[in-house]
């Protein structure tokens, strides 16, 4: 895709060798157990799919939709669930599946709303993390990347719902 407006921050062979890494670290981090990925609809089903394939041990995968931005760049600060698991959680091991960690306003809630299934563990992959923006506390024990502030768009990443096929995390600039 040719588009003036977007400039590569990280390139997709990056990317790729990054999520390999996580994927033996999560391995060797639960060698035992039943273990889901809960993937945070829509922008992190890239990376989940990825991620879940550099697995080396069965993982199960489950989705839920949340919403906290509207279709612009800044969060509106509410957060609703859209989309509920399917599955429940007692006695799991779970790892948050999210494309990028902001305001940590949405992991935040999720990660309290979702420690009242009684998982057995719960933990946070981000694929990206911006430190610098946080307004609640968020620890992701596996990151992917972290960016400084700049809005990006790729792997996942929308604006508008636009430019999340991009192989790529790309800067958007207008
Ligand atoms: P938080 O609640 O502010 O941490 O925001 C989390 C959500 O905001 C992410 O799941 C993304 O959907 C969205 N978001 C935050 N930063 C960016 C960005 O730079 N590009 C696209 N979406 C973003
Ligand atoms: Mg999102």
């Amino acid at each position: 895709m040719t588009d003036p407006n977007l400039k590569v921050l990280i390139p997709s062979e990056k990317i790729q060798a990054r999520i390999r890494e996580l994927g033996a670290q999560i391995s060797a981090d639960y060698p035992t157990g039943s273990l889901y990925f809960i993937c945070i609809l829509k922008g992190a089903c890239f990376f989940l799919t990825d991620l879940a394939r550099a697995m080396q041990r069965d993982v199960s995968v489950d989705f839920m939709g949340i919403s906290t931005y509207g279709k612009g760049k800044s969060s509106s600060g509410e957060v609703r669930v859209t989309k509920d698991l399917d599955i429940s959680l007692e006695g799991a091991d779970v790892v948050i599946v999210e494309d990028i960690v902001d305001s940590g306003v949405t992991l935040n809630y999720l990660m309290h709303l979702l420690e009242q299934r009684r998982p057995k563990s719960i933990r946070i992959a981000a694929l990206l993390d911006k430190p610098e923006r946080r307004l609640r506390p968020v620890h992701a024990s596996y990151v992917g990347f972290q960016i400084a502030d700049r809005f990006v768009v790729g792997f996942g990443l929308d604006y508008a719902e636009k430019y999340r096929n991009l192989d790529d995390v790309c800067v958007l600039d207008e």
